[in-house]
């Protein structure tokens, strides 16, 4: 039980609020008191996760200015949150996989050597410059926030600890992962956990002033594969701060992952996936999981609702942003949803590309950067077709139709939301939550998808032949980049895997990983899923969108269920096997054979020139790249010449 007193600490005079009587665990403690002496933490509080402990902080949020309590009849126990506008998404050229060898982390993660980076972060440089951690939380509260990632308990979870300064990554953790006092039990007298180090880096000086959205110019986000270790400092923004997410769940849990391989044999995934189950009429369920880039639709295809002409299916969530994948003992491959909530893309969201989601945000939600309307509510660009008259924009301003036309960039109106503002809300929320979505055995996944955001080229849906065949796609895949991470958007760029910002280690070696569980299993008769890779966003001569997308997926959806159990049609094209237009259901939607082969066409003179850009990455990953992967290049070309 919390003691509910502060204490004083034994080691320094910096007082413990609510440190948990029972604590056995002497590490954890240390740890705790070692990181608040060099940052200089004015005090500690030991988060329990009760909802007491996250009313409070919601409420000191609110009195600091970081959120705003939303209309309380209109969106209960909700708050607006509005950033520093040089804070609003990952920073991937701040990102840092410090493992001991440059080739560990490969040519697609920034790198530097952990002694180098320790002095930086840590102990200060020979110099005399100071280490960036070093008095970082000065007059600021040390949270220490223990959480689970996966069900507590289950054999696939795995235990971290943040100790964070922003009261704003505490609730949010409270919603993204199970969090409180049950972690601190079940890591007993010696359990392992992931220590996780986060500071917004903005001492407070005594007297100082607060601002609302505390942070720092610079920006780092280090992850040390080898022990385990993340650090990150200068960012309060979700994937930048939220460290149970990209930093450990990806980052950490594909070496992880990779590394437990070495002592069983297979290891197991982290995976930048949602999770979904799908039941068909007769009462089949499949599950499928989907690898698909940031802001590229993963929170809507884990919630889709079947069109009309789909009575009797159903689709239920599990997870819709990581996957974490393992072998079970029968041979199959069981996935864990390692979250507890969803830190999804508000733009575009809307009662018809998602009304699950919609019905998600009714209550109980922290928005982070959308638009404050009159009446206390929040509203984003895609909300409603028409916007409100007024708003309160993410950056506190006045806006209108009319101001926004006229502070435009590019003949495109200024957004009243930020382009990824947020919304964090706890899974209980969703309405189509899958009952399995806590099974702490996971669910036997039947298909992988693997998709990009492509105006041209790659086809709506195509099936690889083989395991490497579909390891193949998902190497290769590319996509447009968005708004989810800092820098140029709509810029084609290949994300093996969406890993691209997520990978631990090494990407050649993640490709061989998933070759090897692949023959392993194979070789032991198991069944393995199928593979398949799809793109929602190609588009017309007119700019526009073809397919309709959304829940009309659910027809490639239901091709791709038909191909698992070997009852759907199609077609061999150059790289895997393709639906032809009678192999879909039109049930309820009016969409040519025309529009059909403008989404399906395989452009050889595209494709050409698809392949100079596969050779491209073939080559900057040559250190480790399987020679499977060059070879299946080899064939597709060899199609494209016949
Ligand atoms: C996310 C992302 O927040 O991928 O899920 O950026
Ligand atoms: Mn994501």
């Amino acid at each position: 039980m919390p003691t509910g007193g502060p204490i004083n600490s034994t080691a320094t005079t910096r007082q413990h609020h609510n440190l948990p009587s029972e604590l056995k665990h002497q590490r954890l403690k240390a740890w705790v008191d070692e990181i608040a002496a060099l940052t200089a933490a004015a005090d500690i509080h030991w988060c329990d996760g009760s909802q007491a402990e996250y009313d409070r902080l919601c409420n000191q949020l609110v009195a600091v200015g970081t959120m705003k309590k939303l209309n309380p009849e209109l969106r209960p126990r909700s708050f607006l949150a509005t950033s520093d506008p040089g804070d609003v998404a990952r920073v991937e050229d701040r990102t840092y996989i410090c493992s001991q060898r440059k080739e560990d982390a490969g040519p697609t993660n920034n790198w530097m050597a952990p002694a180098e980076m320790r002095e930086l972060l840590q102990t200060g440089r020979p110099d005399g410059t100071p280490a960036l951690f070093r008095g970082a939380m000065k007059g600021r509260t040390l949270y220490v926030v223990p959480f689970s990632m996966g069900p507590l308990g289950s054999h696939i979870s795995h235990i971290g600890v943040e100790l964070t300064d922003s009261a704003y990554v505490v609730v949010s953790m409270r919603t993204m992962t199970r969090m409180g006092r049950a972690v601190i039990d079940l890591l007993g007298a010696d359990g392992e956990f992931v220590p996780c180090v986060h500071s917004v880096g903005a001492p407070l000086e005594a007297g100082q002033k607060d601002v609302p959205w505390p942070c720092n110019k610079t920006k780092y986000i280090v992850h040390y594969p080898e022990t385990r270790e993340i650090w990150s400092y200068g960012s309060g923004y979700g994937g930048n701060a939220l460290l149970g997410k990209k930093c450990f769940a990806l980052r950490i849990a594909s070496t992880m992952g990779r590394r437990a391989a070495d002592a069983d044999g297979l290891g197991w995934l982290a995976e930048h996936m949602l999770i979904l189950g799908v039941t068909n009429p007769a009462g089949r369920k499949y599950h499928v999981a989907a690898a698909f880039p940031s802001a590229c639709g993963k929170t809507n295809f884990s919630m889709l609702v079947p069109p009309a002409g789909y009575a009797g299916w159903k689709v239920t969530t599990i997870g819709d942003d990581i996957a974490w994948i393992k072998p079970g003992t029968d041979g199959r491959l069981y996935a864990i949803n390692p979250e507890a909530g969803y830190f999804g893309v508000a733009p575009g969201t809307n009662h018809k590309t998602n009304p699950n989601c919609m019905d998600s945000l009714k209550s109980d939600v922290v928005f982070t950067n959308v638009a404050l309307t009159d009446d206390g509510d929040v509203w984003w660009e895609g909300m409603t077709d028409t916007p409100p008259a007024h708003l309160i924009d993410w950056q506190g301003k006045d806006w209108t139709p009319e101001i926004a036309r006229e502070t435009g960039v590019d003949g495109k109106p200024r957004p009243a939301a930020h382009p990824n503002a947020r919304f964090t809300v706890a899974a209980g929320n969703n309405p189509v939550l899958d009952p399995e979505w806590d099974n702490a055995a996971g669910v036997a996944i039947d298909a992988f998808i693997f998709g990009g955001r492509r105006s041209t080229t790659v086809p709506l849906v195509t099936q690889a032949r083989t395991w490497v065949e579909g390891v193949y796609m998902a190497a290769t895949m590319g996509s447009e980049t968005t708004a989810a991470a800092a820098g140029q958007q709509g810029v084609v760029r290949r994300d093996p895997f969406a890993m691209l910002p997520f990978a631990g280690y090494n990407m050649a070696d993640h490709f061989q990983h998933w070759l090897d569980i692949g023959n392993k299993l194979s070789a032991s008769g198991a069944k393995l899923p199928q593979i398949f890779c799809v793109n929602w966003f190609r588009k017309g001569a007119d700019g526009k969108f073809v397919w309709p997308g959304y829940g009309d997926n659910m027809r490639a959806l239901e091709w791709m269920l038909g191909r698992v159990d070997g009852s759907a049609g199609g077609e061999d094209n150059v790289f895997g096997v393709s639906p032809r237009y009678d192999d879909l259901r039109w049930d309820g939607l009016n969409f040519t054979r025309q529009q059909f082969a403008s989404v399906t066409s395989i452009d050889k003179a595209a494709w050409k020139q698809e392949l100079v850009l596969h050779a491209q990455l073939f080559k900057q990953l040559e250190y480790h790249l399987p020679k499977e992967l060059p070879a299946t290049m080899a064939r597709i070309e060899e199609r494209l010449a016949g």
